[in-house]
């Protein structure tokens, strides 16, 4: 049995889904069942990370886990009682902002998941850990614009992404917790190609057949006003990770064809995956 948690929101239940359709029994750890609308023939366990009671009926028979948290969130209950459950083994997405090699990390985002990844790899279980940097599903966000004209208006318009499809980190999160070979070891996991998001909004345009435009804005001021929803500790790495790849190429690496044997999906096969949600 393999649990995912994390199983409603985006990368979890790609991975749900990835496994189940292989033929691997999946159960998605989730607080709300009846909401989870996953697919029939996934096992449902109600359990809450910050609950460890909850825990153990949850990782019942689990040999693997891929470990999807909320930003913020203590991964520590969920290892003691994986240890505790003799699951074997653990995958964990986690994030490209991370240094290596340094503990007092650039960031909040970077020093979030630095801890977490150490945690995974001091918990006893065969680990690996998947990372990852501004994902093609992040372009969601622009849906909210394009509802009201052709114009995505953002800071660091010129900033560069190799954004991975959501399918593709499914992809590999199967292949590294069903096959062996990958025990202790760090992924990163990039699309196949370095792409503004000036370049991803053309992309997006040609997928939804309108001719969109963006315009750059001044980070600052967007900063001050997403704050006041938003933690400004998070917004500050998250503008200070984009301010980084303005004028430079992302990295782009044969990670995801290596681990499953296909090329990674390109960012104009995610907007015609996408072109529904905008
Ligand atoms: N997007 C990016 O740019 C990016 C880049 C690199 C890495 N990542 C990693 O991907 C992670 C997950 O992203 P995401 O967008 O898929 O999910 P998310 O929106 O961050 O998290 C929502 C998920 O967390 C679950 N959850 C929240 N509180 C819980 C609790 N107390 N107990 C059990 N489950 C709980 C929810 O399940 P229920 O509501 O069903 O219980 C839901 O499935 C990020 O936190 C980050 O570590 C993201």
């Amino acid at each position: 049995m393999y649990l995912v948690t994390g199983a409603t929101a985006h990368f979890g239940r790609q991975a749900v889904e990835a496994l189940h359709t292989a033929g691997h029994p999946v159960r998605a750890l989730t607080r709300n069942p009846e909401r989870a609308g996953l697919p029939q023939g996934v096992e449902l366990a109600q359990a809450d990370l910050t609950k460890p009671e909850t825990l153990p009926a949850a990782l019942e028979g689990v040999r693997a886990i891929l470990l999807v948290l909320q930003y913020g969130m203590d991964p520590a209950p969920l290892l003691t009682a994986a240890r505790e459950a003799g699951v074997g083994r653990i995958v964990f997405l986690s994030s490209g902002a991370v240094v290596d090699g340094v503990d007092v990390q650039p960031d909040v985002i970077a020093q979030y998941h630095h801890d977490v990844e150490r945690a995974v790899r001091e918990s006893g279980l065969e680990w690996t850990i998947l990372r990852l940097l501004f994902p093609a599903i992040n372009s969601l966000t622009f849906a909210m614009q394009l509802a009201g004209g052709h114009v995505i208006r953002a800071p660091y318009i010129k900033a560069s992404f190799s954004a991975i499809h959501e399918l593709d980190v499914a992809d590999v999160a199967v292949a590294t917790l069903t096959a062996g070979g990958h025990a202790g070891q760090t992924y990163t996991l990039t699309g196949p190609e370095s792409l503004t998001q000036d370049d991803q909004v053309r992309i997006l345009g040609e997928a939804l057949s309108r001719p969109l435009t963006t315009e750059d804005l001044d980070p600052e001021p967007v900063l001050q006003q997403m704050s006041a929803f938003m933690d400004p500790a998070f917004l500050g790495a998250l503008f200070g990770l984009m301010a980084a790849t303005v004028g430079k190429p992302a990295e782009v690496n044969d990670t995801v064809e290596r681990i499953t044997g296909h090329r990674p999906r390109t960012y104009a096969q995610w907007a015609a995956d996408h072109a529904d949600d905008f």
